[in-house]
């Protein structure tokens, strides 16, 4: 089932050129990104380090699209405030690193910025059942989280078919993050995905960042 919503496409700067980060976010906006998708990582809710609030920050000004943070980080709650004050306008928290989810959830609206919710391949959809009134984003991920340029696990595919049926109705945007390339992409947005994550697709290739993302969009 195809959503209603405008498909997003979200570009993960994890493989851009952190030297010139600021630059590739410009870049990567003026060449029709919708959303900039940010991903920290902690080392140990994933086996990788990459960036914090105040790198997002810094970055801040490069640009006025969407900051997207997706925080692979355990207990994330401390540092929720930082990156709302960063900048950021969402903030997408694992349900396998919240002890109280819709504690967290709530605590991230307070913050004014949009509260999302991952979900690891292996964790089932019914572990958020429960918080749907307190989301704004679904991301059902389609790898295991923490590097880039990984192979989209098929089998999520149906995953998100159920995550459709799910937020349906609902003002819920259902994202979805690696290995989303212009052979993934379709299928994805067939299941009902309309907010989609590439990193690797789009800083990647050498046909520029507009080419690749009106690949992804298709
Ligand atoms: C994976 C990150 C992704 C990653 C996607 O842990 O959450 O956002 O950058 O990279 P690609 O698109 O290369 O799979
Ligand atoms: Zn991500």
């Amino acid at each position: 089932m195809t959503s209603s919503k405008p498909v997003i496409i979200a570009p993960s700067v994890l493989a851009s050129n952190f030297a010139a980060l600021g630059q590739e976010i410009a870049d990567v906006h003026k060449a029709g990104a919708d959303w900039i998708h940010l991903d920290v990582m902690d080392g140990q809710f994933v086996p990788n380090l990459s960036f914090g609030a105040p790198i997002i920050k810094a970055v801040r000004q490069s640009c006025d699209a969407y900051f997207d943070a997706h925080l692979m980080i355990e207990a994330p709650d401390p540092l929720l405030s930082d990156f709302a004050q960063a900048g950021v306008q969402g903030i997408t928290v694992h349900v396998e690193a919240c002890t109280h989810l819709d504690r967290t959830l709530s605590y991230i609206r307070e913050l004014g910025c949009k509260a999302g919710v991952a979900l690891n391949p292996a964790t089932p959809l019914s572990t958020v059942q429960h918080c749907l009134d307190k989301l704004d984003l679904l991301l059902v991920m389609t790898v295991n989280p923490g590097f880039g340029g990984q192979r989209f696990i098929d089998a999520m595919l149906s995953k998100i078919e159920q995550a459709a049926s799910m937020v349906d109705g609902r003002d819920i945007q259902l994202q979805v993050d690696g290995g989303i390339t212009a052979d993934t992409a379709p299928k994805v947005i067939a299941a009902g995905a309309n907010n989609l994550v590439a990193g690797s697709a789009i800083f990647g290739p050498a046909q520029g960042y507009a080419a690749a993302i009106t690949a992804i969009r298709g």
